[in-house]
């Protein structure tokens, strides 16, 4: 019987060296005369363990990771292929407690299937939820995504199904949807794990949005730091319109839903929604004002859903197993899972899908099993480059949007990087400010100028120069940024900024925090 043999093709296990291993796995069963059939899957999520080899037994399969292409032929000598013992076994891969003990619904096919295969996608599920939806009418179908609960992941948790209905209801013949792509958030790559990983998943869930709102056409929005993704999401694309789940006449409906893929040139801002439009137009990416919001007057001046990738590719699940289904995961108003990303300084980092409400310790300790120094965590950035840092004395605060808001933090797509005690928080908080005055788009001045003065008012903080006086200054200027921002970028960069000062004030020589005029 062939075995068959999984070695990664994301981006991730790449960088890591899958490619070299896949070949040496390749070259050495072709000098063995030994027969086997190599997919090129997505990745498990496991980074720690990549370049991960894994070989389908009838225990199921069976993982070996890291695997350096030096332990290829050691590897063929003790047996791999029938699932034996080596220095690199780690066993049955699905019982490996970090994958184990996630709750996988949108990242459920990714790391198991060929990514380009139709028949793998639709072998675990894939296009019932179109199949699904496409006998719903468009306000069935937004209601029900409404009653799952979904809300938006790349950042606001806006729920989607009420964007999906002001859409709807915006007169127009001419309507769009949009996937944000973006992922500029440091510390995320569940979009670009789904994308390379499962991509038919994102291509089913547009579609079904695109039936929601009576759209004929969708883009999807990719940064440029993504090559890999960009060619898996073409060929799907092209395999998709092969067999009419793109195109005119969806599977003998009626409807029709063309699609595309546009690069992005690598601005942070670009991912805010109403720069991503005028970037998407071929203009500079600046932000619109608001309103009108871009389901009503979006894309070229018409009724436009944006949701990220992560939205998008959670949608089929509603469909093919229920709102109620979706629903009876998560905590609060929080429902559904959020696929958790773990970098920074950690011992394990990768993807962990869970349902909101898992602690951050948990996120930290049992998936990620600490720091990858093995010195205390001092501190975690959670929700990208604009997310507070957290201290240790909050680790117990549930993942979850309201919980967070209620520290005057955020979830934001999910992002978790960790540091350990030999941080210097000064030096993050110039760090955050710093980005902001690289990244801003200029529109207004609280950001524009704003950021690039909170610089110099940091350097001068950590250079002892007045302290007191420049620390209360930085507050105002923070005070003003909050509040008077056009977006969030300039609106949100106070959050680890001020976190910074309030969680760790030694760092900056403050001896009583309650003293400074903070807001
Ligand atoms: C400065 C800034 C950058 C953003 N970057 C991204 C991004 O990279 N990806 C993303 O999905 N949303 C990003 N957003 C959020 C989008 O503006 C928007 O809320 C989102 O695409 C809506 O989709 P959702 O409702 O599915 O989350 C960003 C927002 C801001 C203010
Ligand atoms: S806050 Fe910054 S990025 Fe946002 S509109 Fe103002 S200048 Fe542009």
């Amino acid at each position: 019987m062939m075995t068959t043999v999984y070695i990664s093709r994301d981006s991730g296990a790449l960088s890591l060296g899958a490619e070299a291993v896949a070949t040496a796995v390749a070259a050495e069963a072709k000098k063995r005369g030994q027969e086997l059939r190599l997919v090129r899957n997505g990745s498990r999520g496991m980074y720690w363990l990549e370049p991960l080899v894994e070989v389908s037994t009838s225990k199921g399969r069976v993982a070996y990771g890291p695997v350096p292409s030096s332990d290829v032929p050691s590897l063929f000598d003790s047996g791999f292929l029938q699932g034996a013992g080596h220095p690199r076994y780690q066993g049955v891969t699905e019982e490996i407690p970090y994958f184990k003990n996630q709750e996988r619904l949108t990242f459920a096919r990714v790391g198991v299937t060929d990514p380009l295969s139709l028949e793998d996608y639709r072998s675990l599920g894939g296009y019932l939820g179109l199949q699904n939806a496409l006998m719903l009418s468009s306000e069935q179908i937004i209601k029900e995504v409404i009653e799952s609960g979904l809300r938006g992941r790349g950042g606001a948790a806006f729920p989607t199904g009420i964007k999906w209905k002001t859409a709807f209801d915006s007169p127009s013949q001419q309507k769009y949807v949009v996937c944000n792509a973006d992922e500029g958030d440091s510390g995320t790559f569940s979009d670009r794990m789904v994308m390379e990983g499962d991509p038919f998943v994102l291509i089913e869930g547009m579609t079904i949005a695109a039936l929601a709102i009576n759209a004929s056409h969708g883009y999807i929005y990719l940064r440029s730091e993504y090559p890999h993704a960009y060619r898996t999401l073409n060929q799907a694309i092209e395999r998709a319109y092969a067999e009419s789940y793109l195109g005119k006449d969806l599977q003998g409906s009626g409807k029709t839903f063309h699609l595309e893929v546009r690069r992005g040139a690598g601005a942070y801002i670009c991912g805010e929604e109403t720069a991503l439009l005028e970037s998407l137009e071929g203009k500079r990416g600046m932000i619109r004002y608001r309103p009108p919001l871009p389901a009503v007057s979006g894309l070229f001046g018409k009724p436009t859903i944006i949701n990220n990738a992560i939205s998008l590719a959670s949608v089929p699940i509603i469909f093919s197993n229920g709102a109620k289904f979706y629903k009876d995961f998560g905590m609060g108003r929080s429902r559904g899972t959020l696929p958790f990303q773990l970098s920074g300084n950690i011992k394990r980092g990768g993807l962990v899908e869970k349902a909101f409400g898992l602690t951050l310790r948990e996120l930290l300790y049992d998936f990620g099993g600490g720091s990858a120094t093995g010195r205390p965590i001092r501190a975690v950035q959670v929700g990208g480059p604009l997310g507070a840092y957290l201290p240790e004395s909050q680790f117990d605060t549930p993942l979850d949007y309201e919980a967070f808001s209620g520290i005057r933090a955020l979830l934001g797509h999910g992002g978790a990087v960790a540091f350990d005690d030999t941080v210097d928080m000064a030096r993050m908080a110039r760090f955050a400010m710093e980005f902001c005055a690289l990244e801003s788009c200029g529109k207004c001045t609280p950001c524009r100028i704003g950021s690039t003065r909170g610089v110099e008012v940091i350097d001068r903080i950590i250079q002892n120069r007045n302290r007191e006086a420049n620390l209360n200054l930085l507050g105002d200027l923070c005070d003003l940024m909050l509040n008077g921002s056009l977006c969030g970028l300039g609106g949100l960069i106070p959050y680890p900024v001020l976190s910074a000062i309030k969680h760790f004030p030694g760092d900056f020589g403050v001896k009583d925090v309650a003293e400074l005029k903070l807001p």
